[in-house]
């Protein structure tokens, strides 16, 4: 009986976690990328020599989570950077955890 109950009750849990983009995403995965493959540039694009300023900057051009895996996409693609739908999601899941906040 309370073997059963702990079967299911972890199945559950598990299914929650593959349901949802927010825990299912590797946000120090999406960390280590960035400082590997995407802060370089936008610290030099910028002219600031910081890359985080481009998303936080007044006139920044994402405003939404879907504008966001939007450009994360787009840097990935027009770059070829070579990186995993999953690698992707996880970029997402960082940027907007660390800056960008979206609900
Ligand atoms: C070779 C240069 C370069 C690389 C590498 C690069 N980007 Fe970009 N990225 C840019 C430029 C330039 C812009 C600004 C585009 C604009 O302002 O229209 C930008 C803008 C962005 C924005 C929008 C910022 C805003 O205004 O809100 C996001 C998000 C973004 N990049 C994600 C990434 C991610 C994630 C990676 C790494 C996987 C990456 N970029 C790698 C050049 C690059």
């Amino acid at each position: 009986m309370l073997k059963k109950t702990i079967i299911s009750t972890s199945f559950i849990l598990a299914s929650i976690v593959i349901a949802s983009p927010v825990f299912s995403a590797d946000v120090n995965n999406g960390k280590t990328l960035h400082q590997a493959k995407c802060y370089q540039c936008h610290a030099q694009k910028s002219g600031l020599g910081n890359g985080d300023i481009i998303y936080t900057r007044a006139d920044r051009k994402v405003q939404d989570l879907a504008r966001l895996k939007f450009m994360v996409s787009m840097c990935n693609t027009e770059l070829r950077l070579d990186l995993f739908p999953e690698d992707e999601a996880d970029l997402v899941a960082y940027l907007n955890q660390q800056f960008y906040k979206f609900k």
